[in-house]
């Protein structure tokens, strides 16, 4: 397929012989361009809804749009075959901009043939009559964009069993703030491999562009990947770092990341990659974080699993995280997966290498379960004093919304300043759950002026 914008394709060809041929593919260009604007404006063409009134016969819309498609098909052919040796720099810039822009009219025609009902009857089924259905296509230039927000009817014309005539995909509005960056993102050959660009993905997405569009490019991958360990050894043994794209991290192994060696970027979880020494014991022996006191945030598995024996099968981790709830977790029966994005390692990978379920996942997004589902969400080291007491209720009401009747909410060594304590608590006790665990305990090492707090509790059935 043809990537719509081939700039980077006509970059490659060698150049051309005269400007003469320039002068002259610039008049056929404005000869083409002024037979289309006998039909239509070029904004009609993008403004697809007003399209069709121009014409009552479909049949000369398609037949027009064909030809026109044809000979700027081969005007661009024959531009590619033109002798390269002794262009000057000028009329190869004006070349370049010119096959750029015929390609791009090329795209968009194209998009128009590939969907002639698109144009004609589907609209949003919430929009306003004359309000336009999909404005994205007309905000962003990149066609792959436009391509990816347009309604696509059904084939057959027929509604799917949901009532749908179409399927409608979306893109987060905040992309709209973004729009050179999603652009940027957008922007690449059909059919190839992506650029090297997780890093502006998950940056697009920390910054509300979440969901992204999909895309129709090969994500990069490790170049010397190797198959992940087996099961029995994966959970606590360091994955192999052939296994990740280490080129937007300081770290660039795993060790480096165990030794505690990045600094800043992801210290809440500092010691997360050292699995022997720091990751271990946590859970399943009380971890006293000041030498000489027996003061811990921290609860045992066996405990909490107590609490409900048998009931605790599946749940929800949201942490900064290496996993090690989750795979704790498994030796008793429960399946956790583990929520993360890749703060500065690489969280997501090193999850999956274990042999864990990865969920890359904003704190943006609605958590993707359905309502009543889970049993337990713990969360440890990331919703802490830094977070909006606002943010906090809508977090907190989305995961009352999946946890059962019944499940239990596991907060783990919440922390934040000593004066802020009493709201979070608010926070925390408005959402009427029974406490059976509710501890605060001093954080000794920023000068006694924070606190952590752990809880479980259980959410209350309501039978009404
Ligand atoms: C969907 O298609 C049906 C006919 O198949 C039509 O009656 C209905 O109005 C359409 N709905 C929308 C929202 O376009
Ligand atoms: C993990 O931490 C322990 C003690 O802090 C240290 O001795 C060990 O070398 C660390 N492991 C790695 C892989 O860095
Ligand atoms: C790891 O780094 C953090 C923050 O830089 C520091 O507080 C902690 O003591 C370090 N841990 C080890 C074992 O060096
Ligand atoms: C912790 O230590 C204090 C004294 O150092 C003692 O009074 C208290 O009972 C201990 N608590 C636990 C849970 O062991
Ligand atoms: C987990 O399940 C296995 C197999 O069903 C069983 O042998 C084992 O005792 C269970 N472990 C726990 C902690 O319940």
């Amino acid at each position: 397929m043809k990537k719509p914008n081939v700039l980077s394709n006509i970059k490659s060809w060698k150049g051309v012989h005269s400007s003469i041929f320039v002068l002259g593919s610039l008049a056929v260009l404005i000869g083409t361009v002024a037979t289309f604007s006998k039909f239509y404006t070029f904004r009609s063409l993008l403004t697809s809804d007003s399209f069709c009134s121009y014409f009552n016969h479909e049949t000369g819309v398609k037949i027009t749009v064909e030809t026109v498609v044809r000979k700027i098909q081969k005007e661009m052919e024959e531009m590619r075959d033109f002798p390269t040796e002794s262009a000057s720099s000028t009329s190869l810039s004006l070349v370049l901009r010119y096959g750029a822009f015929l390609a791009d009219i090329v795209g968009l025609l194209e998009s128009v043939q590939a969907n002639p009902d698109e144009i004609r009857d589907i609209h949003h089924p919430l929009s306003m009559p004359k309000q336009r259905s999909d404005e994205p296509a007309d905000f962003f230039l990149v066609e792959e964009i436009r391509k990816y927000v347009k309604i696509k009817p059904n084939r057959l014309k027929k509604q799917n069993f949901m009532g749908a005539n179409g399927t409608f995909t979306s893109i987060g509005h905040a992309c709209f703030a973004m729009k050179e960056e999603l652009e940027k993102y957008m922007d690449y050959d059909i059919g190839e491999v992506c650029d090297d660009d997780w890093k502006l993905a998950q940056w697009l997405m920390i910054h509300g562009c979440d969901p992204l569009p999909r895309r129709r490019c090969f994500s990069r991958a490790p170049q010397w990947y190797t198959k992940p360990y087996p099961i029995d050894e994966s959970m606590w043994k360091l994955p192999e770092d052939k296994n990740v794209r280490w080129s937007q991290y300081r770290c660039k192994s795993f060790k480096c990341l165990a030794a505690n060696a990045t600094g800043k970027g992801f210290f809440k979880c500092a010691n997360c990659f050292n699995l022997t020494h720091h990751e271990m014991p946590r859970w399943v022996r009380p971890v006293y974080i000041y030498p000489g006191s027996n003061l811990t945030a921290d609860f045992l598995i066996p405990e909490v699993l107590d609490i409900k024996p048998g009931e605790i099968r599946v749940g929800l981790d949201f942490s900064t995280s290496t996993g090690t709830f989750a795979a704790r977790m498994r030796e008793f029966n429960v399946t956790i997966v583990t929520a993360t994005i890749n703060l500065g390692a690489p969280f997501s990978e090193s999850i999956a290498l274990r042999g864990l379920v990865p969920l890359y996942l904003t704190i943006n997004q609605r958590l993707p379960f359905f309502d009543n589902t889970l049993d337990l969400i713990h969360t440890t080291r990331f919703l802490d004093g830094w977070i909006d007491f606002v943010l906090l209720d809508f977090v907190l009401y989305d995961w009352d919304r999946v946890l059962r009747p019944g499940g239990l909410l596991w907060i783990d060594s919440f922390f934040c300043l000593k004066e802020d304590l009493d709201d979070y608590l608010e926070a925390f006790k408005q959402i009427r759950y029974k406490r059976h665990k509710w501890i605060v305990v001093p954080k000794l090492d920023k000068d006694d002026r924070e606190v952590f707090f752990s809880a479980v509790l259980e959410k209350p059935s309501r039978p009404f």
